[in-house]
Formats: structure tokens, C-alpha cells, sequence
């Protein structure tokens, strides 16, 4: 093999330049070329990259998003639009592709895939919904992030006695804020997966105002509602002054913690190993802290990855 390629694609997150730095230098210790496509599966179309060399990757490690750029390429979707990608990559002599992304953008490569090209899928996701991996890049990160900005409403919120409803991300997804809910100590989640009682919650909320609760903090998850309505709600029911915050894409960026760093570079490192091994079409990934692979069709037809119930019973016992 001479050269091989990686692109971001979807949502970007922290910890993806990591895992580019470290294909990188792995390539090229192998004395193999990395290009790098700018802005995913549209750069691929495009035919727009980079060369690789290891001080272009120098310098990112620490930086949040992707220095590739990403995007959602509609073209990709189609049939000719994978056909042209396919042209391009062969044309470029590219022996081998990683897709970093989401599980729109591990579609992708499985089409790749199924096309006969060698591609490698790394899981990276704030949202935690891929299936085949505990974690995904990017989730610690956006969880520190959500953590900072719930401890300092914290204050605000005991100082001023109010009922602080936090928007977090996840369209589909609760795992941010059931695990938020968990780790900044709040008093409910709303989760898209979890059906909602808005008379019960008040109910409950209630009966801490009266043994002497003076504020609360409810995480929800984007997907689960309208948190105006259920912070107006909690207001009528229960007397509480009510504040909503949206933390929208703050908690998308930021310098990658530790474990974002280390997942990114072992992930990145392990894709050209794999690639040069000769092994293909799978998704690296994460289980009890060891690196896996799991073939791309089987981690896109299990779909959505469940939360966990234990973490659910978790986040409700200690919210009361
Ligand atoms: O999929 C990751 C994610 O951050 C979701 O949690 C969120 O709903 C979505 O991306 C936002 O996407 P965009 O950046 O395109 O608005």
C-alpha cells in the first residue's frame, strides 16, 4: 500500500483531530502516504485533500472539531454520486479510506464497502447512539462541557431559588442527559426514549419544595419536548421560578479531554493498522476498554444503540 485517505464527516466533534494525527503518523511510519479530504464526502467528490505529512498534523492534537472540515454531503447519497467517490479514490490511487463520523457517515462507508473499496469506520458521535462501541468520540468531551455549564447554573439557580430546565443535545439520543443528569447531581432527565409525565414530575417536585428544596435542575434532551413548556408548567404547578438555558452546539467543541485524546489516537492508529493488515468494511471500536471491530453492516442493521438501564435507574434514584 502506498497511500490511504480520511475524511470527517457529519456533526464534527473533539477528539477527530486526534485520530487524524495519529492515521497519520501511523501511515507514515509504515512509509505509507495519508491525504486527508476536506469537509468529508463532499471533498471526496470534489477531489479536494491534503497531503498528510506529519507536521501538517502537527499542532491539532489539542484542538477541538476537525482541522478537515466536515460536513452532510446529499450527493454522496446517491448511487452516482458513490460511483464518482469510487472514480476518485481509485484515480488518486488511494489503497484504502477512514470514515470519522456518525452513523450517517459509517452509512456511507459501508456503501464504500459494498462497492469493493477498503474502508475503515471510527464511531464519533456526542451523542453516544452508535452501536458496536461504549463510546464514541467526541461524548466525554460534550459531557465535560454540559458539566461546567450545569455547575455554574447551579449556583445561580440556589441563589435565586429557581427551577432551571438545561437543554442538551440529542435529536434522538438521551445519553447526554441521563448521564449528565447523573454526574451534575439534577433532579430528572427527559429523555426522547423515556416516556414523559409532566403532572407527575411537578407532582414530585413539589414535595422537595415543601421539605425545603429551594431550586432544581432538570437536564432534557433536545428530542424530548419543549423545554419553554415544561419549564411554564413547573412555574404553575409548583411555584418555582423558572429559567431555560439551551446549551446548542457549545457543548460540541472545546480542547478534547484525555479520554477523547487517547480514544481519537487509538482508534486512528489501530484504522491503518487494520488497513494494512488487509482487514476492511469494519467499524474500530471500544468495549471494557479494549479496541474491537465489528463488521460496518452489522453495527448500521442493529441501529440506534439503547441506553443502558442501570444508568436510567441510576439517574432516577439519585435525582430524588
Ligand atoms: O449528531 C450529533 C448532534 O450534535 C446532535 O446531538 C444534534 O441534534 C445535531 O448533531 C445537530 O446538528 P447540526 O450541527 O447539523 O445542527
Amino acid at each position: 500500500m502506498k497511500r490511504l485517505a480520511i475524511l470527517t464527516s457529519g456533526g464534527d466533534c473533539s477528539g477527530m483531530n486526534a485520530a487524524i494525527r495519529a492515521a497519520a503518523r501511523t501511515a507514515i511510519a509504515n512509509d505509507v502516504e495519508m491525504i486527508g479530504y476536506k469537509k468529508g464526502y463532499a471533498g471526496l467528490l470534489k477531489n479536494d485533500y491534503v497531503i498528510l505529512n506529519s507536521q501538517s498534523v502537527s499542532g491539532i492534537l489539542q484542538r477541538g472539531g476537525t482541522f478537515l472540515q466536515s460536513a452532510r454531503s446529499t450527493e454522496f447519497r446517491t448511487e452516482e454520486g458513490r460511483q464518482k467517490a469510487l472514480d476518485n479514490l481509485i484515480r488518486e490511487k488511494v489503497a484504502g479510506l477512514i470514515v470519522i463520523g456518525g452513523d450517517g457517515s459509517l452509512t456511507g462507508a459501508l456503501a464504500l464497502d459494498k462497492l469493493d473499496f477498503p474502508v475503515i469506520g471510527i464511531p464519533a458521535s456526542i451523542d453516544n447512539d452508535i452501536a458496536c462501541t461504549d463510546m464514541a468520540l467526541g461524548v466525554d468531551t460534550a459531557l465535560n462541557n454540559i458539566l461546567y455549564a450545569v455547575d455554574c447554573i447551579k449556583d445561580t439557580a440556589s441563589s435565586h431559588d429557581r427551577a432551571f430546565i438545561v437543554e442538551v443535545m440529542g435529536r434522538n439520543s438521551g445519553y447526554l442527559a441521563s448521564t449528565a443528569a447523573i454526574a451534575t447531581g439534577a433532579e430528572f432527565a427527559i429523555l426522547p426514549e423515556v416516556e414523559f409525565d409532566l403532572v407527575d414530575m411537578c407532582h414530585q417536585l413539589h414535595r422537595r419544595y415543601e421539605e425545603g428544596r429551594t431550586n432544581a435542575i432538570i437536564i432534557m434532551a433536545e428530542g424530548a419536548g419543549h423545554a419553554q413548556d415544561i419549564a411554564d408548567g413547573i412555574k404553575n404547578a409548583v411555584g418555582f421560578e423558572t429559567r431555560v438555558t439551551v446549551l446548542g452546539h457549545y457543548q460540541r467543541g472545546g480542547a478534547p479531554t484525555v479520554f477523547d485524546r487517547l480514544l481519537g489516537s487509538r482508534f486512528g492508529m489501530k484504522s491503518v493498522e487494520l488497513l494494512l493488515s488487509g482487514t476492511t468494511g469494519v467499524m474500530v471500536g471500544l468495549s471494557a476498554n479494549s479496541l474491537t471491530t465489528t463488521p460496518l453492516e452489522t453495527v448500521i442493521n442493529g441501529g440506534q444503540k439503547k441506553l443502558n438501564d442501570d444508568l436510567l435507574h441510576m439517574a432516577e434514584i439519585l435525582g430524588i
